[in-house]
């Protein structure tokens, strides 16, 4: 997530970056190992493994497919990954902490892979969790889901944001706004801004070529946010649980292609 910040200036069109189509092999590439990663961590999410044990397993899988974490050392960050638990809602830095039953995590990844950058996050469920918490994270990727069909040339980012917003907000949970996705490619945070709430039409025009992230943060409680002393952790203002899912995405002619989806088709959780 980026900090949503200065959108006047990260919503105009001329300020976004096209890529090439032979660019778009770049993306594949970081997306499906970034992908791989978080369908290999699945099956390690479980009560008493630390988020840091969590962390040094997606190291290092990342490290032995060619890839090197894009976090580590990014602005002082010293994780390869992101585990945010409950009321967390975004940059989560993996430690000692231990996992519990019921517990909902978002672990948030991104790769370089020839000096592409892939950026994903999914939920996981660690053993059983309750009724609201499995309707939280539905909404979340149905949010997702809802956000990236407005994706396709000659829409607006308005229209994503305007998308997710509705949706989300029809359900009685709230979209966190001091967070945002944004442009990536060669680098990692780049413009625009890729707000998840906003209004129809607004913003910059959808091209072929341009490449983003959609990363929607959903609360069951109120928006607000605040950070801890570490200078990272975000946690829900009113102790709310909060939940999130990321996919990289680039624009084609007619629509979007995904980078970052799971070869295992296990992005999204499911609950029996
Ligand atoms: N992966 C996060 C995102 O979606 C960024 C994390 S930056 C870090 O943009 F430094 F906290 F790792
Ligand atoms: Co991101
Ligand atoms: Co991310």
């Amino acid at each position: 997530m980026y900090e949503t910040q200065d959108a006047e200036l990260y919503t105009r069109s001329h300020t976004i970056r096209l890529y090439q189509p032979e660019d778009f092999e770049g993306m594949r590439k970081a997306g499906r190992l970034v992908a791989e990663a978080l369908d290999m961590i699945g099956e390690h999410v479980k009560p008493g493994v630390t988020t840091g044990e969590l962390d040094d397993l997606v190291r290092q899988f990342t490290l032995d497919n060619g890839g090197l974490p894009a976090c580590l050392g990014y602005k002082g960050y010293t994780k390869t990954t992101c585990i945010s638990i409950n009321h967390v809602v975004c940059h989560g830095i993996p430690g000692d902490k231990a996992l519990k039953d019921g517990d909902i995590v978002n672990i948030d990844h991104t790769v370089i892979v020839d000096g592409w950058h892939g950026d994903s996050s999914r939920m996981y469920a660690v053993g059983e969790i309750n009724t609201r918490a499995k309707k939280l994270i539905d909404v979340t990727y149905e949010a997702l889901d809802i956000g990236l069909k407005q994706v396709k040339p000659g829409n607006t980012f308005g229209d994503i944001g305007f998308a997710i917003q509705k949706y989300v907000e029809a359900q009685r949970m709230s979209v966190v706004r001091d967070f945002c996705g944004h442009g990536i490619g060669r680098v990692f945070h780049d413009n625009p801004n890729v707000l998840h709430f906003g209004r129809r039409g607004e913003g910059a025009v959808l091209k072929p070529g341009m490449f983003f992230t959609v990363e929607p943060m959903v609360n069951l409680g109120k928006p607000a946010v605040k950070v801890l002393s570490d200078g990272w952790t975000a946690v829900t203002r009113d102790k709310s649980l909060s939940s999130q899912c990321e996919h990289s995405v680039g624009v084609t002619e007619d629509g979007l292609e995904i980078f970052t989806a799971s070869p295992k088709g296990l992005f999204r959780p499911v609950f029996s």
